[in-house]
């Protein structure tokens, strides 16, 4: 199949950017250092490519994807880094970790939390611990009792995470790196009071964190940012515009193919403008409009982009167009399934490799 035959909207991977920004990602931070977070791809088979970059562990943001990477049996250890007071969910996420061989932490910001996840099986946590970021996680100083808390229902206090996600696009880095500085020094002495708390519990050693924008300011020299020993980038694997603006080493591996459906006007002609079968149904929409190489977009719809070719001509009707979108993480969720294709620059003559189900989605 070549990428002209595929029905759109379709999402389609490039290969060989995918596999250049999987290495990046593998030779800064190997094996476990990297928590792969699931979130942003939603999809068992391109995480079975992880774990061959030698990534065992796993973040996730929703029980559905804990349940959906153990049953297919991808990662050893995975992580729900979010809250849930759910009992049917933890349960469904106990009984996975029951019937396998893996295992399931789940963070915990509150006594409820904590009471929650112990009454429904779950026998790992992570103290949730608020970094600056106003989301979920508790005040530093209230890690410590609910470490206690959760030993004294026989849970076992695996360490603590900090998600800084209010620093991933500072542009300066050096600003970046301060605040990222900040961040994990609260981080770091958290885990300090933790450990202490729990008179130095072997099993407490995780201090997660980080993400895509983040990956590489965990210096291995650093006495505070390498007490970081586990980053949570998901990003990073097909990359969006958002992240594309910033200074990293990674590439935009995942595109929106569209048709050309309707154009209006001679080409180049004020008020002249095209039509792709792409729209906020079938992109992220929450970092803007995406972007389309040789075009301006105006605007999008529900099933439609609105642009305007620049100077090279007006493709013919019914030739496929490749649209950047501007959020990686809603716009995978949009879809059902993602093609590894050879080369994106083949366009429409490019070759489908792989249909990778994107078996994650819902909650
Ligand atoms: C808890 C958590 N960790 C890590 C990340 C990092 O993801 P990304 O790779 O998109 O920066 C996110 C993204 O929202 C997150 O919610």
């Amino acid at each position: 199949m070549r990428l002209g035959d595929l029905p759109t909207p379709a999402l389609v991977v490039d290969a060989g950017v995918f596999d250049h920004n999987l290495a990046t990602m593998s030779t800064t931070r190997p094996g476990a250092t990297l928590r792969p977070h699931v979130k942003a791809h939603k999809c068992t088979s391109l995480a079975a490519r992880q774990v061959a970059m030698g990534h065992h562990t796993f973040t996730c943001a929703t029980p559905r994807e804990v349940v959906g990477m153990i049953n297919a049996g991808v990662g050893t250890e995975v992580l729900l880094a979010n809250e849930t007071l759910d009992q049917s969910r933890l349960r469904y996420m106990s009984d996975a970790q029951r019937r396998s061989g893996a295992t399931v932490i789940v963070a915990v910001d509150s006594t409820e939390t904590i009471d929650a996840a112990a009454s429904s099986g779950i026998t790992d946590v992570l103290v949730d611990v608020n970094v600056g970021l106003p989301r979920c996680g508790c005040a530093p100083d209230a890690a410590t009792g609910l470490a206690q808390h959760a030993r004294s229902l026989g849970m076992v206090v695996r360490g603590v995470m900090g998600y800084e996600g209010h620093l991933m696009a500072v542009p300066d880095r050096e600003s970046q790196l301060a605040k990222v500085l900040e961040s994990m020094t609260t981080l770091v002495d958290t885990f300090d009071r933790v450990v202490e708390a729990l008179d130095h519990d072997p099993r407490c050693t995780i201090v997660s964190a980080g993400g895509t924008g983040t990956f590489d300011l965990y210096d291995t020299e650093h006495p505070v940012l390498s007490r970081v020993n586990e980053v949570q980038a998901g990003s990073y694997a097909l990359m969006d515009t958002h992240y594309g603006a910033l200074d990293l080493p990674f590439e935009q591996a995942l595109f929106v193919v569209g048709t050309l459906i309707s154009s209006t006007g001679d080409q180049g002609s004020p008020g002249s403008w095209s039509v792709i079968d792409v729209g906020l149904k079938s992109l992220g929409m929450d970092h803007g409009n995406p972007n389309i190489d040789g075009a301006s977009v105006w605007f999008c719809s529900d099933e439609h982009t609105t642009l305007a070719f620049d100077d090279r001509a007006r493709p013919t009707l019914g030739s496929r167009v490749l649209v950047r979108p501007a959020h990686v993480d809603p716009t995978v969720a949009l879809h059902e399934a993602m093609y590894l294709v050879d080369d994106v620059n083949l366009g429409a003559d490019a070759s489908v490799l792989e249909t990778w189900p994107v078996d994650l989605r819902g909650w």
